[in-house]
C-alpha cells in the first residue's frame, strides 16, 4: 500500500491514499485537489457526489470562492446519480441537494449543472440520453466519489457483473437503510436510481474518493486491498491509473499508519 506518494508516474495501478485528521481535514484536502483542478482549467467538468461525506467539501469549496479563490463560471458539472420518482424541488432529490449544498452559493451556471431527470417518462431513454451529455461534454476531467457501505459507488450496487453505462439501478436492501435517515422511514426512499456506470465514472482521468468514519473501515480496506469484484463495485478503482482516496483516520483504522 502506498500512502502520500505519486504512485502512478509510470501509470501503474496503485492508488493513492491521503491520510487525513478527521472530516474537516478529509474535506479540506478533497477540495485542495478540486480547486487545483479548476484554478488549472477553469473550464473543467466535475463529476460530483451526493450523500454526507461531500457535504464538508462543498462547504469549503464554497468558502474559497467567497474569498475569491475559485471561480466556477466556466466550470460544468455532472452529478452521479438521482433517484428515480422523485422532482428535481423534493428536499430528498440530489438536484435539490446539489443546489442546497454548493450550486446555490457560488457563481456557477446552473445551465451548466447536470443531474440525472428523476421524472422521466422513460428511464432507458434518460439513460442513453445521460451517458450522450456526458460524452457531448468530452467526459468529466475530475470525478468525486463517496463509498457506500457495501461498497457502491454512484448507485452500481454489488451484483454479478460490472454496468458499463448509465443506468436504471435497484438500490439494495443495505443503501435503502443506510439513506433511510434521509426519507424518516426505508419505506419512503426510491427502490430505484439512474446512475452513471462503471465504464463512465472510470473513463474520468481523475477519481478522488472521499471516505470518513469508522463504519466505513471494513469496506474501505475491501475497496483498496481487496479482490476487483462486482461484489465490491469500489474496488474496480484499483484499476484506475489517477484514483485518490481521501480518508480520515477512522476510516483508515485498519489500515497501517502512515510511515
Ligand atoms: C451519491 C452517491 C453514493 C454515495 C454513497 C455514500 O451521489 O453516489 O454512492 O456516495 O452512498 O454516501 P454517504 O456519503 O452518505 O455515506
Amino acid at each position: 500500500m502506498v500512502s502520500g506518494r505519486a504512485a502512478n508516474r509510470k501509470g501503474t495501478h496503485i492508488m493513492r491514499i491521503i491520510r487525513a485528521k478527521d472530516y474537516a481535514d478529509m474535506s479540506r484536502k478533497a477540495a485542495n485537489i478540486i480547486s487545483a483542478q479548476v484554478i488549472l482549467f477553469p473550464k473543467s467538468v466535475l463529476g460530483l457526489a451526493t450523500g454526507s461525506t461531500p457535504v464538508g467539501v462543498y462547504r469549503v469549496l464554497t468558502d474559497w470562492y467567497e474569498k475569491g479563490d475559485i471561480d466556477f463560471s466556466k466550470v460544468r458539472t455532472v452529478n452521479l446519480d438521482e433517484y428515480c420518482g422523485i422532482s428535481p424541488d423534493h428536499e430528498q432529490s440530489y438536484r435539490y441537494f446539489m443546489n442546497q449544498n454548493f450550486f446555490n452559493h457560488v457563481n456557477i451556471d446552473k445551465a451548466n449543472t447536470y443531474v440525472p431527470d428523476g421524472l422521466a417518462a422513460d428511464y432507458e431513454q434518460e439513460c442513453i440520453r445521460y451517458e450522450n451529455l456526458i460524452t457531448g461534454l468530452g467526459g468529466t476531467d475530475l470525478q468525486l466519489l463517496g463509498l457506500g457501505h457495501d461498497g457502491h459507488i454512484g448507485f452500481n450496487e454489488p451484483g454479478k457483473s460490472f454496468i458499463p453505462l448509465t443506468h436504471k439501478a435497484v438500490l439494495s436492501r443495505r443503501t435503502i437503510e443506510a439513506n433511510a435517515r434521509f426519507f424518516g422511514d426505508a419505506s419512503k426512499v426510491p427502490q430505484y436510481a439512474v446512475t452513471m456506470g462503471i465504464r463512465t465514472i472510470m473513463k474520468a482521468p481523475r477519481i478522488v474518493m472521499v471516505v470518513s468514519g469508522e463504519d466505513k473501515a471494513g469496506i474501505l480496506w475491501q475497496t483498496v486491498n481487496g479482490p476487483i469484484t462486482p461484489d465490491v463495485p469500489a474496488s474496480v478503482i484499483q484499476l484506475h491509473t489517477d484514483a485518490v482516496v481521501v480518508a480520515d483516520e477512522a476510516a483508515l483504522k485498519l489500515f497501517p499508519s502512515a510511515d
